[in-house]
C-alpha cells in the first residue's frame, strides 16, 4: 500500500465510500486487509471510478471467498459465469421487463439456499440519468430497535425460507420466478442470527424469501413478516445509493437487506455486472 486509503460516509446509517483504491490492480495484502476490516464495520462499501471486466470483478470477489454462478441461467456472463448481468435491456436492445421488475422488493439474497452468501458486489456500467438507485437497510439496527417483547418472541422462532414465496416475492413474481437449473427445497433458519465477525445480533427475516415460521399458521406468519419488514425498512435505517458509472458496491449479505428502487424510466438503460460470494 503506497498511501493510506480513506473512508467517507455516504448515508446516515449505511453507505461508506472507500477512497484511494484501484481494484483493477492486484490488491496487496495490506490493502486487502484494510478493505476487509472496513467492510466488517461498514456493510455497504463503495469504490468509485472503477472499470472492471467480468473476470476482474470475479477476481476481486475471489479475494473474499467463492463467487458462485447465479441461479438465473439467462443472465450469466458468457465469458465468466460467476458474474451475471443485472440489466433492463434484452438481447435485441428492447426493455427486458423481468430485469426491470426483478429484485425491487426488500430481500436478502439466496436465504433459501443451503449455504448463505457472504457478500454481493454490483458494478455499474450504464445508469439512468435520474433515479434507478439501490436501497439498503441495516438489519443489525433493525434488531437493536425491536421492542423487547418482539426480541423475546423472535429469539425462539425458526423461519422458513423458499424461493420468492414470502409475501413480497408472491406480490412481485407470482408464478413466474425466472428459469433456474436447480430445484429448491425449503430451508430453516433462526429468525435472529449473529454476525460471524462482529457478533452483533441481526434480524434475519426478509419478505421475499421468508414465508413462515415453524409451528405458526400462515395467517399469523405473513402479518408478522410484513410487520418486521416495515420495521426494518423505516426511512431512518435506509440508505439509497445513487449510482455513478464505474461504482463497485459490495454489501454484507448477513447484515443487510436490499432492493432495486425501481423508480426510474425503464426506457433508460441500466446495466450492471454482479457477483455473489460464498464462504471458501
Ligand atoms: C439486486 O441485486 O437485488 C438488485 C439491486 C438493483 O437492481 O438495484
Amino acid at each position: 500500500m503506497t498511501s493510506m486509503p480513506e473512508l467517507r460516509p455516504l448515508g446516515e446509517t449505511l453507505g461508506t465510500e472507500a477512497l484511494g483504491i484501484d481494484l483493477s490492480k492486484p490488491l496487496d495484502a495490506d490493502t486487502f486487509t484494510w478493505i476487509a476490516d472496513a467492510f466488517a464495520q461498514h456493510p455497504v462499501l463503495v469504490f468509485r471510478d472503477q472499470h472492471l471486466n467480468a473476470p476482474e470483478l470475479a477476481a476481486f470477489g475471489r479475494r473474499f471467498g467463492k463467487p458462485r454462478q447465479h441461479a438465473l441461467i439467462k443472465y450469466r456472463h458468457t465469458d465468466c459465469p460467476e458474474v451475471s448481468w443485472l440489466t433492463n435491456v434484452d438481447d435485441e436492445g428492447k426493455v427486458d421487463w423481468y430485469g426491470v421488475k426483478r429484485a425491487t422488493d426488500w430481500h436478502t439474497d439466496s436465504t433459501f439456499e443451503d449455504e448463505l452468501p457472504l457478500l454481493a458486489i454490483l458494478h455499474a456500467k450504464e445508469v439512468p440519468p435520474e433515479k434507478g438507485g439501490t436501497m439498503f437497510t441495516d438489519m443489525r439496527l433493525a434488531y437493536d430497535t425491536l421492542a423487547d417483547d418482539r426480541k423475546h418472541m423472535l429469539s425462539g422462532l425458526t423461519a422458513l425460507h423458499g424461493r420468492s414465496i414470502g409475501p413480497a416475492g408472491e406480490k412481485l413474481y407470482g408464478d413466474f420466478k425466472g428459469v433456474t437449473d436447480k430445484q429448491y427445497r425449503d430451508v430453516r433458519r433462526p429468525a435472529i442470527t449473529h454476525h460471524p465477525v462482529s457478533g452483533r445480533p441481526i434480524l434475519f427475516v426478509n419478505p421475499m424469501h421468508t414465508y413462515g415460521f415453524v409451528g405458526m399458521e400462515q395467517e399469523k406468519a405473513w402479518p408478522l413478516i410484513e410487520e418486521l419488514a416495515n420495521h426494518a425498512t423505516q426511512e431512518r435505517f435506509v440508505y439509497y445509493h445513487r449510482w455513478r458509472v464505474g461504482d463497485v458496491l459490495m454489501w454484507d449479505e448477513r447484515a443487510t437487506m436490499h432492493r432495486g428502487a425501481g423508480d426510474y424510466d425503464p426506457q433508460q438503460r441500466r446495466v450492471m455486472l454482479r457477483t455473489i460470494v460464498y464462504p471458501n
